[in-house]
């Protein structure tokens, strides 16, 4: 009889495979999360940016969520990170993203069938949890740890996406990390809800260790962003595919520590933090530049790559469906082997 792995994570979402694709703000991830929820996982629509300001954040997210209601039948997604302790501006675009999603959603009869999750992150999402939940979505958060994960349990929380301190993009505080292998068990063993498993899943191999750590399923970033339907520039997802062990370092991002591969751009962006002669708000905006750079022109050199660790096992440039295909059929292969290993 033919395995086929589902879990509650799939019921609770509405989905073929326990599989999420992660939002990657400030990039645009509308092709890829059409074509991740068109292959049977769940995409997720990505914020355009924290320091857009409110005018630019409403009509983009807008823009954004119907386009991919358009391309797919299936559901999707939308995140946004929620931190707190960023400039006025910040605090007003996030409060943009937030309102605006829900009041389309309101609007909207297929919105409200088949937009079904929010993924905050990046910061207490207290301020929102009430409305996103009378919205009638899902909520779920990205947590670093086993004491966050439970603290989001209490606040009423539908599931938690723990993120090992190797994802790309930000990640853990430098007097607080904690690795994905270490990090999953902890969390599945200290809370009730659904625990999804981030940082450095990519393939079959991870997800079967997700499912065996109590995991309900994985979200990938890094893997998924090197597609052939992901909206990031080609040189963008080519410079994942070269690097290799060794490839990446953490920087200051705007919430906190950030991971990306090391170039010319971000060594300059540390050098300018260590030098301290740009303000807060300057810095914010020449990394949001620098991030910019590479997904509009494509510049890996001076442009800011934000990646995971996992880059190092990422060599080919699949489709989407050909990437979520062969997790699910190599998990079911690794499972039937281990089983057949035992006496
Ligand atoms: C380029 C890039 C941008 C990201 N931007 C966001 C974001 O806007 N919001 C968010 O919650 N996480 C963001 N992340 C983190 C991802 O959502 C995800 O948790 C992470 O990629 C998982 O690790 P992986 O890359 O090893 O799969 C970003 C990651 C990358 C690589």
């Amino acid at each position: 009889m033919a395995l086929s792995i589902k879990t509650e994570l799939c019921d609770l979402l509405g989905i073929k495979y326990p599989i999420i694709q992660a939002g990657m703000g400030p990039y645009c991830t509308v092709n890829l999360a059409a074509a991740v929820s068109n292959a049977g996982a769940l995409g997720t629509v990505s914020i355009p940016g924290m320091t857009v300001g409110p005018e630019v954040a409403t009509k983009k997210i807008r823009e954004y969520i119907h386009t991919v209601k358009k391309n797919t039948k299936n559901n999707f997604a939308v995140n946004t990170p929620v931190g707190e302790n960023v400039p006025e501006v910040m605090l007003k675009t996030t409060d943009a993203y937030v309102s605006t999603v829900i009041e389309e959603r309101e609007n909207d009869r297929e919105l409200r069938k088949r937009m079904v999750l929010y993924i905050t992150s990046a910061g207490n999402p207290v301020r929102y949890h009430k409305r996103i939940k009378d919205s009638g979505m899902l909520h779920f958060h990205v947590t670093p740890s086993a004491y966050h994960a439970k603290k989001m349990e209490k606040m009423g929380l539908d599931g938690v996406i723990a993120s090992g301190y190797e994802a790309g993009g930000h990640t853990h505080r430098a007097d607080r990390i904690v690795h994905t292998f270490v990090l999953i068990p902890s969390v599945t063993d200290a809370v009730k809800i659904p625990v999804v498993a981030a940082g450095g899943m990519c393939d079959a191999k991870t997800l079967v260790a997700a499912l065996a750590l109590g995991a309900q399923g994985i979200q990938m970033g890094t893997r998924f962003l090197v597609t052939k339907e992901s909206d990031f520039h080609s040189n963008y997802k080519q410079f994942i595919v070269d690097a290799g062990e060794w490839s990446d370092m953490v920087g200051t991002g705007v919430y906190g520590p950030a991971r990306c591969l090391r170039n010319k751009g971000a060594i300059e962006i540390l050098k300018l933090e260590t030098e301290g002669t740009l303000s807060e708000e300057e810095l914010t905006k020449l990394k949001d530049e620098k991030l910019w750079a590479s997904e509009r022109d494509g510049d890996v050199v001076n442009g800011l790559i934000g990646a995971g660790q996992v880059a190092s096992r990422i060599d080919s440039m699949l489709s989407v469906r050909d990437v979520i295909e062969s997790i699910m059929h190599g998990a079911t292969d690794i499972i039937k082997k281990l089983n057949g290993e035992l006496r």
